[in-house]
């Protein structure tokens, strides 16, 4: 019998480019060695089948050797990874790319990324590599992080690459409205990374307030305005068992226009990562 959080939140997944991703997913920066592989493990065990790692957060090992001790079925996992910007050149995304699914102990993922874009990059050959790799079923599907409006126009407009998502960092004291109107027009999701401003939403007035209101903490709220709107999943990263178990419980809370006002009416301009490689954020 299946865990009932896995049911609920394989329920809330978002079908894009033939992968299904779970809405809430485990987020890993900063997480390595034990300490990843048992915030990891924990994860599955609570009901969590959505994993986010990358080359550059040195974790893959840890995370594979936490995959392979859950017993949980390949196919009822969502594994991404991403490519770090050095590594764009087609050959070296070919030898990152190994060096992942090894670490990762996995023989395909489900869904690679380009972690950030880079000045020189050449867009064509990196996608032609990417959707190569699609094609060989070793990835299942593909995608891109931090790119802005400007170069998703040219990997999907003109490119015509399928991509899966964009990652990017999205929160309750963040806009990113013109980004989501043109990956919604094109039905493709963001997934939110830093979802709860890394931690600092926690200690937000407005939104313990908000919380007081339904008994959920200021982070629940900020979990769930995100995973309210159409097309965006969140991938917060929590090391403690009972902050993942939170995290989980936000996708029960009930906002109500009154709460989402509130929201609105916060300051927007505050990122916590810089998005440093990339032209002006449009
Ligand atoms: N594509 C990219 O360029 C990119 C960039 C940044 C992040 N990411 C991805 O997005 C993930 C999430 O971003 P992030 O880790 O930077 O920030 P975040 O998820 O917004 O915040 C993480 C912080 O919040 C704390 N926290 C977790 N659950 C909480 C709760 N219920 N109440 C209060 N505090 C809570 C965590 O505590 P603990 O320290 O105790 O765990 C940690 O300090 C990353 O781990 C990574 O997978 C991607």
């Amino acid at each position: 019998m299946e865990n009932p959080q896995t049911q609920a939140l394989q329920t809330e997944a978002i079908r894009t480019q033939g992968i299904s991703l779970p809405r809430l997913g485990l987020g890993t920066f900063r997480m390595q060695g034990d300490a990843c592989r048992a915030a990891v493990e924990s994860a599955l065990k609570l009901g969590y089948r959505h994993i986010d790692t990358a080359e550059m957060y040195a974790n893959e090992e840890a995370i594979g050797a936490a995959l392979a001790a859950s017993g949980v079925a390949r196919q009822d996992l969502h594994i991404t990874t991403k490519i770090w910007h050095e590594n764009l050149a087609p050959d070296a995304i070919r030898k990152a790319f190994d060096a992942s699914l090894k670490k990762l102990r996995i023989d395909q993922v489900d869904l690679y990324l380009v972690h950030w874009p880079s000045k020189n990059m050449n867009l064509p050959a990196i996608f032609e590599t990417l959707m190569k790799l699609k094609e060989e079923g070793r990835t299942r599907a593909i995608g891109v992080a931090n790119f802005t409006t400007a170069l998703l126009k040219t990997v999907v407009d003109e490119i015509r690459a399928p991509i899966a998502c964009d990652q990017v960092e999205y929160h309750v004291m963040l806009d990113q409205t013109p980004l989501r109107k043109y990956l919604s027009a094109r039905s493709i999701p963001l997934v939110a990374y830093c979802p709860l401003a890394q931690g600092r939403v926690a200690s937000d007035e407005t939104l313990a307030r908000i919380g007081k209101k339904h008994h959920a903490s200021a982070a629940q709220v900020a979990l769930k305005w995100l995973l309210d709107q159409d097309g965006v999943a969140a991938i917060p990263k929590a090391s403690r068992a009972e902050s993942q178990q939170t995290n989980l419980d936000a996708l029960k809370v009930k906002l109500d226009d009154d709460d989402r006002s509130a929201i609105a009416a916060l300051p927007k301009t505050m990122r916590c990562v810089n998005p440093g490689f990339a032209p002006a954020w449009d």
